[in-house]
């Protein structure tokens, strides 16, 4: 396979039901969004995308200066004259997730204006110093703006090429173009813009060197799982993997690199976006260097950390097949599908046809975890595996708009069990970070439950 072969099998399945995240990403570890007392993320109800209801912004606004989103500020994906695909019905919600999809993208292209607002808010800042004070400082001013500047630029023309490699995701839908005019894509929601910032952690955690240990930490406990419990390569292809809340896919790529058929699911158009093209766009490791923080000014030990490097991605599925082949072994199967996994995974034609579901930083995005426990149980086949790692950060419980049922770690289980599930491996508690800035003076650790849970065999 040559290496710049697409490796995901895109299930470009029907992408209704295909929401905005509907909460901030509540584990990042973005300064902004956390309660500085408690790390617990600032409550939002915010809900974006078709289903929106509730507007209750940000109990904290973001740190940084937010510049203003007009539509001339916005780069919106080129328009073409409608033409849906041959036989594609389209429909309203159809129109309302492309509109969604653009606005994100838009997010996307509007990190330059915004990250230069938080610039030069922070310049403008300095330069108000008095004499006096300026003279104490041990700051080349100009070198670190100019340094700044720079950084921002990497790291919106990495968001360019993320861009660009989306348009084809509804390609399916609008080969000839979208019927959505760029006068009806709305402008990116402060939201949609943190996500934006966050989005540049999830690279970090997921597809750098930096983010390794991390991913040992919740994702190596999960493979070695799947590892030992199925030894035989060869059969590994029949053996089923449901990974929901895939974020940016690091974890169903390996489970198929070591030869599991995985099917990851996201309802996230950030993690989507972000997620197809670093699976299916870039042709060598190390291919972009990104500055994930240099928008953080808080709790730097050093001024350079607010610039540190990093490297993307780690690993890159392109090479990693032409190696695999090389070794003369199989790729499992890799597929993603987009939507909410409480509509797409509840349909009757899901029940007993998974071999197993891994749920990592997972289980406490539910609104009512019981649904939850409910259909992954039913998911699965006979005799096959729940294995989750995570904590229960519920992600709407400071929601006063939404539904929030928060249980307990020994209730989860409880609950499990009641439902028919059997402890095939007891609760371990794992101490990890989640998108962890290493430097930073602030450190958030979470102690995730891992544990596995078994359908019986009837
Ligand atoms: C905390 S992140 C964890 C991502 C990844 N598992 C990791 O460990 O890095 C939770 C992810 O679940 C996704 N998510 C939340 N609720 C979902 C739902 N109902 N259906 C599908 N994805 C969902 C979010 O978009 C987000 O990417």
């Amino acid at each position: 396979m040559s290496s710049n072969q697409s490796i995901n099998n895109y299930k470009k399945q029907a992408p209704r039901n295909m929401h905005q995240d509907l909460s901030p990403p509540p584990y990042s570890n973005t300064d902004q969004r956390r309660d500085p007392n408690t790390g617990d993320p600032a409550s939002s109800t915010e809900r974006e995308g078709p289903t929106a209801v509730s507007h209750a912004h940000p109990s904290r606004a973001p740190a940084r200066a937010t510049a203003a989103v007009t539509a001339a500020t916005l780069h919106l994906l080129p328009y073409h004259p409608p033409r849906p695909a041959p036989g594609v019905q389209i429909d309203e919600s159809m129109l309302e997730d492309h509109t969604s999809f653009l606005r994100t993208v838009a997010a996307f292209r509007h990190y330059l204006n915004q990250a230069t607002a938080a610039r030069d808010m922070r310049q403008t800042n300095f330069l108000k110093l008095q004499k006096q004070h300026k003279n104490v400082l041990c700051i080349d001013l100009e070198e670190m703006f100019s340094k700044y500047s720079s950084c921002i630029k990497e790291n919106s023309e990495f968001f360019e090429c993320v861009c660009e490699a989306s348009e084809e995701l509804f390609l399916n839908y609008w080969p000839e173009g979208t019927l959505v005019e760029p006068h009806e894509v709305p402008m990116p929601s402060p939201l949609d813009m943190d996500k934006v910032f966050s989005t540049l952690r999830q690279f970090v955690r997921d597809w750098s060197s930096e983010g390794q240990t991390e991913r040992e930490c919740v994702y190596k406990p999960v493979l070695d799982f799947f590892e030992s419990k199925f030894p035989s390569r060869e059969e590994r292809s029949e053996v089923r993997i449901l990974i929901p809340g895939a974020g940016l896919c690091r974890l169903s790529v390996e489970l198929a690199f070591r030869g599991f058929f995985a099917q990851a699911n996201e309802f996230s158009y950030h993690m989507l976006i972000a997620g197809h093209y670093i699976q299916n766009h870039c042709v060598e490791s190390r291919q972009h260097l990104i500055y994930p923080y240099c928008d953080n000014t808080c709790n730097l030990v050093n001024r350079q950390d607010q610039f540190a490097e990093v490297a993307l991605p780690d690993f890159c599925a392109a090479e990693g097949l032409d190696d695999l082949h090389a070794k003369g072994l199989q790729f499992g199967e890799l597929s993603m599908v987009a939507g909410d996994f409480t509509e797409v995974y509840a349909k009757a034609e899901q029940h007993r046809s998974w071999s197993a579901v891994a749920t990592v930083f997972f289980i406490d995005t539910a609104h009512n975890i019981v649904e939850y426990l409910q259909i992954i149980y039913d998911l699965l086949l006979p005799g096959g595996y729940w294995v989750n790692c995570g904590p229960l950060l519920y992600h709407f419980a400071d929601s006063t708009e939404d539904l929030s049922i928060e249980l307990s770690l020994g209730e989860v289980l409880t609950v499990a069990q009641r439902i028919g599930f059997v402890v095939a491996s007891a609760p371990k508690f794992v101490d990890t970070t989640y998108t962890n800035n290493q430097r930073s003076m602030k450190q958030l650790v979470y102690r995730c439950a891992f544990f596995v849970l078994q359908r019986p065999l009837e």
